[in-house]
């Protein structure tokens, strides 16, 4: 109501990157801040929502008002997501690893005169497409995009494949640079079509999604 639209609903929100052990001393990793995943779920709680942060390993300070699960990797946030279901909102805003090393070297894997190892992939689970196909799916489901080019197109494309209510798309190749960057612009692709919203901070941007989704729910129950 008013100025909470979220009490007594509770928001789970994804955040981050994640860091995929090739050995004891590396990782695949990228370089996502968890900036946008994080204000976020701070925007979330000052709707008056109970929220749930999952966030992979990041160098910002947490947010106020949320619970906070650290995880490592693809397959550990898709189990403290899992664990932290019903929710009536999701958001995933996490940079998963698309793939993981197939098989983590339990001892640091040693220059010598092999010559440099290859490196065997396999995909990670997507964590934004089981919990929205899933039995516990929240209520409203929102995914974001990155992407270097086609952007609304790419994103509208996505939004059908993963199942998702909405789509926040943002160009990365941008001047200005959402990743890691304090300003992000981003297209919100839904059922009824495209809006894009003008740049502005990553904050704003939360404060901006977070009302969508509060009318969103309101709006099925
Ligand atoms: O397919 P792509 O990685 O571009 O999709 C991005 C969206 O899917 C983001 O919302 C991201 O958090 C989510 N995702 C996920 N698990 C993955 C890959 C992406 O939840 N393994």
């Amino acid at each position: 109501s008013g100025e909470k639209p979220l009490v007594g609903k509770t928001v789970l929100v994804t955040s981050g990157p994640t860091h995929e052990p090739i050995d004891p001393v590396r990782v695949l990793a990228n370089r996502s801040s968890g900036r946008q995943g994080h204000a976020i779920a701070e925007a979330a709680a000052r709707a008056g929502a109970t929220v749930t942060l999952v966030t992979g390993p990041v160098a910002i300070p947490d947010p106020e008002g949320v619970a906070v699960i650290r995880v490592e990797t693809a397959r550990e946030m898709l189990a403290a997501v899992e664990a932290a279901l019903p929710a009536d909102a999701a958001v995933f805003a996490a940079a998963v690893a698309d793939w993981r090393v197939a098989e983590d070297s339990g001892q640091k894997i040693k220059k010598g005169a092999g010559g440099p190892p290859t490196l065997a992939l396999v995909e990670n689970p997507d964590i934004l497409a089981t919990v929205a196909k899933g039995a516990r799916r929240p209520a409203i489901v929102v995914g974001f995009a990155a992407e270097t080019e086609r952007v609304v197109e790419h994103a509208k494309a996505k939004l059908a494949r993963k199942g998702a209510d909405f789509i926040v798309a943002n160009d990365v190749s941008e001047a200005g640079g959402a990743m890691g960057g304090e300003d992000n612009s981003v297209h919100i692709v839904g059922p009824e079509g495209v809006e894009s919203w003008p740049s502005m901070t990553k904050r704003a941007v939360a404060a901006a999604l977070v009302e969508r989704i509060a009318a969103a729910l309101g709006a099925r129950t």
